[in-house]
């Protein structure tokens, strides 16, 4: 979606297209889920319509229309939003925390295709459109925990990962989940070397176990504080799993396959001795190089504040833990 912003001085798009074209404008936003996208972006300077057309280089949000969820909400303190779109890990970006935030702006997220096959009954493909109404939008504050041992309390949108697969009608001998990121080096400017993109053999691939990945925990996030996500934090989908480390967490979906086997993920190739495949939150189970015992929270204190939380068994999501009944966690780190 590569949209411009209009100076504040220049007229709103009802001002200058013909009524009819512009109501169908807005009918097509809410039937893929965008609500009041005309009056909240307005407000912020910026034009929804405007995604109809633009060869700028800023990628503009989209409000959406969703409901607070029963559970999994929050009172800790919210991560500011300016802060969790702009200390980001997305390696296809850049390796530094700012990075993905500065390259990322260009990143076209729709036309978008999703596709669930493997060891399914009945393989799905989603277009853009499909991935903000196949399953009910759905707002859940989590935490977030990355293994650099920094942490975050974000307000995520989206909808449970089981809904998705079981529409795909999983067969019995399905026993893990396999996830990728899209591969477009033309876009991506650190998939085009393993220099650029910190080593990675791309594309960035994840796993879950089938079990881990029905949980209601596990969650597909299409948006956070209450818009579209923005390129830098995975758009237009990614994974959300808030027991596992941050990395678990893969951004920019195109393939989610049903194997037999358990998939390859991309930090454990890389370094196995210090990233497992479980990755489950563990303040017992030091990283080879540093502590897991506490957490840096990133709310308001930014780089001067110093202070520390104690890790969370699981991230505090304890009811995840008979899913590792009998399975020795330091082992399968
Ligand atoms: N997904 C892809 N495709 N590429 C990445 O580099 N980084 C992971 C995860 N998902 C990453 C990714 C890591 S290490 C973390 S901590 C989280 O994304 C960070 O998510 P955030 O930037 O939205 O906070």
């Amino acid at each position: 979606m590569l949209i411009k912003v209009p100076a504040k001085s220049s007229c709103n798009e009802n001002q200058v297209t013909d009524e009819k074209i512009y109501q169908q404008r807005r009918s097509l936003l809410k039937s893929m889920g965008f609500m009041g996208a005309a009056s909240s972006l307005s407000s912020s300077h910026v034009n929804a319509f405007d995604l109809f057309g633009s060869d700028d280089k800023t990628f503009v949000t989209q409000a959406l229309d969703f409901k607070p969820a029963a559970n999994y909400r929050s009172t800790e303190q919210q991560t500011p939003e300016s802060k969790v779109i702009s200390h980001n890990n997305f390696y296809e970006f850049g390796t530094a925390k700012s990075d993905p935030q500065a390259n990322a702006q260009g990143f076209k997220v729709d036309p978008w295709s999703l596709t669930i096959n493997g060891l399914v009954e009945k393989p799905l493909t989603l277009d853009y459109a499909d991935l903000f109404k196949k399953v009910a939008l759905e707002e859940r504050i989590y935490r977030l925990r990355c293994v650099e041992a920094w942490s975050m309390v974000i307000p995520w949108v989206g909808f449970s990962l089981a809904e998705l697969i079981k529409q795909s009608q999983p067969l019995s001998g399905a026993q893990y989940v396999a996830f990728e990121t899209l591969y477009d080096p033309k876009q991506m400017p650190g998939q085009k070397s393993r220099w650029t993109g910190g080593g990675i053999d791309y594309p960035y691939v994840e796993g879950l176990r089938i079990d881990e990945a029905m949980h209601p925990l596990a969650f597909l996030a299409v948006g956070l504080y209450g818009k579209t996500l923005p390129p830098q934090n995975g758009a237009p989908i990614r994974l959300v799993v808030p027991w596992k480390y941050g990395f678990k967490s893969i951004k920019s979906i195109t393939r989610i396959r049903l194997t037999a086997q358990k998939p390859p993920t991309t930090w454990n190739i890389l370094a196995p001795n210090e990233y497992g495949f479980y990755a489950n939150v563990n303040p017992e189970v030091d990283h080879p190089r540093w502590s897991q015992a506490s957490e840096r929270r990133i709310t308001k204190g930014g780089l001067f504040d110093l202070s520390r939380n104690p890790t969370q068994m699981f991230n505090g999501y304890s009811e995840v833990a008979p899913l590792y009944a009998g399975l020795d966690l330091k082992r399968n780190y």
